[in-house]
């Protein structure tokens, strides 16, 4: 770890330090554990480790499907390298299934499936508590510009095909899920790439069979399990070893590979 790096930014669950590189950022996940807009606080042990990895394996998958990402290389259990983006302040929400705020908002019964998917988005302001807004607002208040919101939707719903491909195979419903996204300056070319991370955190994911939830709706509900919940996703996705632990960053390890469900 290096020592006196400086910080740039603390979020809720994530804490960023400049590089080793310029253009490049340490994102550290934190145990911490926020629901309602911070109004709910608790550390859980652990959650940062799974939550490192988990993200590494999914923009892992990403690279390898064409999607660019913010990811670089996972530096140790709880940090990861990116790339430095400039965040677009937006949530970009897809749902396969009724749950959580659009089950309460519309008055409608969670796991309903959608006939569609639905994209929404959200401007990222705290003091706002984090408002749903339209293409429409997006545009106009140059948050990003019609080319590269075209550009965000085309990669989400790509992002939404293959994950909830992924996740079927072992065994898990996508219910939902918020991507961000940030402009990244390469050899003079500017372009938007897949940023911030992707786990239980953010998204819903319920066991096919049981219906059980295996995401934060577990601290957010008060269900407990939070972490077994997270450990049982990645031990699917095969970056658990047999004692229950995260296998770290150069351990190769045998069957690391999605456990197939059937
Ligand atoms: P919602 O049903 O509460 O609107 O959440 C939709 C999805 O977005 C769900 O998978 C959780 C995720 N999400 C975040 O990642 N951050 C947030 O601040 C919120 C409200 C939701
Ligand atoms: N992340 C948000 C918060 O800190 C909301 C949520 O995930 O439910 O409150």
């Amino acid at each position: 770890m290096i020592k006196n790096r400086r910080k740039i930014h603390e979020g809720k669950a994530k804490v960023l330090y400049e590089g080793p590189k310029t253009g490049t950022i340490i994102q550290h996940f934190k145990d911490d554990a926020t629901a309602f807009n911070g109004e709910r606080h608790e550390i859980i042990d652990g959650k940062g480790v799974l939550n490192n990895r988990i993200t590494e394996y999914i923009f892992l998958a990403m690279e390898e499907i064409g999607i660019a990402t913010h990811f670089i290389k996972r530096l140790n259990m709880r940090e990861q390298l990116i790339k430095k983006v400039e965040i677009i302040p937006l949530e970009v929400v897809v749902r396969n299934v009724i749950a959580g705020s659009l089950a309460k908002k519309l008055g409608m019964k969670e796991g309903t499936k959608l006939s569609r998917s639905i994209i929404e988005y959200y401007y990222k302001d705290d003091a706002l508590n984090d408002p749903m807004v339209t293409d429409e607002h997006i545009t106009a208040f140059d948050w990003a510009t019609p080319s590269e919101l075209e550009d965000m939707v085309a990669t989400t719903l790509r992002v939404n095909d293959f994950l909830t491909g992924l996740f079927y195979g072992i065994g898990i419903q996508l219910v939902d899920f918020k991507l961000e996204f940030g402009r990244h300056v390469e050899d003079g070319n500017m372009r938007i790439i897949l940023a911030d991370e992707f786990s239980p955190d953010n998204c819903r994911l319920w066991d096919i069979k049981t219906g059980e939830k295996l995401d934060k709706d577990r601290f957010r509900q008060n269900l407990g399990g939070l972490v077994n919940a997270y450990q049982e996703v990645a031990r699917r996705l095969g970056i658990l070893n047999e004692n229950g632990d995260v296998i770290d960053s150069d351990e190769k390890v045998k069957g690391d590979k999605p456990t197939l469900v059937k």
